[in-house]
């Protein structure tokens, strides 16, 4: 609960107070490899929430998975205010060229005024929500569950579309593993997923981000393979051998052993779209929580899809543009209801077990300043 000092009163001084425990609860949102690209400043009665450019991912397309973890972060935020009596305004943030090189993007203002009777029942899920690699898809969400999570879905433009059918499931794996060879395959990708990955407990400790080795529920050959070919020059030779394609084969397998997949798609592809859509996603992976489902995000199928939009990619070889080509035309053909819209976010649900350790966040500390002063320069609109 709030202080009924700080809602009576807003002060300066209590408007930190707020915005510090919102920020420690929006801190704990997933986002890919987790890189954590946000940080929060408090400016007066704003909560600026910004991206930090030293932690984008350079795979990603028009900074979508970015963005994407920036919305669960300030669904998070809205959440725990919530929780705690408070309505959240957000305005998401159109930069203007004079910020727009600088090493902070900001992208959302959050302003809180009180509200009316303090709680959310989400906000119970914030703290023990994780990603579950490890599924089976038996027994499938029933119709009941996949409702319970759709209704999660409240901004408009944003929209979630479940694939039970077991045919279509499988189709869409297949484009998984392709986006997962491509990962393995491509120079400038492997090195940024070793980049990210900690292989061990004290590496994760220390950055206190990334992929810890041990969170990703791997068989122990697979974690010693992986730990091996840190290397290019290493990978290049285990790839020649078909390491890649073995990748993307198991990539494939464990998709279509998922009792469903869902789609979160925008209309169109902006930042803030994407902000809404990781919204989305965040309450959605709370309610999957809740209900004892494992989550697991697909960033391989949105991702390549995305490269498909775009000119060419001079790091992508003509065999993984091929490889894209598919994807397109495969995900046109699965799912042309989708394929029309962009698609942000590929997550697999199931049964499965938690994974044995927790990954590592950031602490409050690193990622919140008190009194920044409002970003100049900058319009808003909401
Ligand atoms: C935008 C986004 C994309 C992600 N993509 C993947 C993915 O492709 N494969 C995967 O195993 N996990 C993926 N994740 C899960 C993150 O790796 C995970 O959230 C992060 O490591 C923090 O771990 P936690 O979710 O257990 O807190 C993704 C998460 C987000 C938010």
């Amino acid at each position: 609960m709030v202080p009924a000092a700080v809602r009576d009163a807003p002060a300066q001084q209590d408007w930190t107070t707020l915005h510090r425990q919102v920020a420690a609860a929006a801190l704990l949102a997933p986002s890919a490899e987790n890189t954590q690209p946000w940080r929060f400043s408090s400016a007066g009665r704003r909560l600026i929430v910004s991206l930090d450019r030293a932690r984008t991912l350079d795979s990603d397309v028009d900074m979508m998975l970015d963005l994407t973890g920036i919305g669960a972060c300030v669904e998070n935020a809205v959440i725990v205010a919530r929780n705690a009596g408070w309505e959240t305004t957000v305005q998401t943030l159109e930069t203007a060229d004079s910020v727009a090189t600088s090493a902070l993007r900001p992208v959302a203002a959050l302003e809180f005024s009180p509200a009316g009777p303090a709680g959310d029942p989400l906000a119970a899920h914030i703290a023990p929500r994780c990603t579950r690699r490890r599924m089976t898809a038996t027994p499938p969400p029933t119709a009941a569950e996949l409702a319970a999570l759709s209704a999660q879905v409240r901004v408009p433009g944003v929209t979630l579309t479940w694939v039970t059918d077991r045919r279509e499931i499988g189709a869409l794996a297949k484009l998984v593993g392709h986006g997962n060879r491509i990962r393995f395959e491509c120079r400038e990708f492997h090195r940024e997923f070793y980049d990210n990955l900690r292989l061990t407990p004290a590496a994760a400790q220390r950055t206190r981000d990334g992929l810890d080795l041990a969170t990703l529920q791997l068989p122990g050959h697979v974690r010693v393979v992986l730990r091996a070919l840190r290397r290019w020059s290493r990978m290049r030779i285990a790839n020649a051998c078909g390491f890649a394609a073995a990748v993307g084969r198991q990539a494939r397998r464990e998709t279509a052993a998922s009792g469903a997949l869902g789609l979160i798609s925008v209309d169109q592809p902006t930042a803030e779209a994407f902000v809404a859509g990781g919204r989305t996603l965040q309450r959605v992976w709370l309610a999957a929580t809740a209900a004892d489902l494992a989550l697991h995000p697909v960033a391989a199928l949105p991702v390549f899809l995305g490269y498909g939009r775009r000119p060419a990619d001079p790091r992508l070889s003509r065999s993984q543009r091929r490889l894209i080509e598919e994807m397109v035309r495969g995900f046109e053909r699965v799912r042309p209801d989708v394929a029309g819209r962009t698609l942000q976010m590929a997550f697999r649900l199931g049964r499965g077990p938690l994974p044995p350790v927790r990954s590592v966040r950031r602490t409050l500390t690193d990622v919140y300043q008190d009194q920044q002063p409002t970003p100049a320069g900058q319009e808003q609109h909401s």
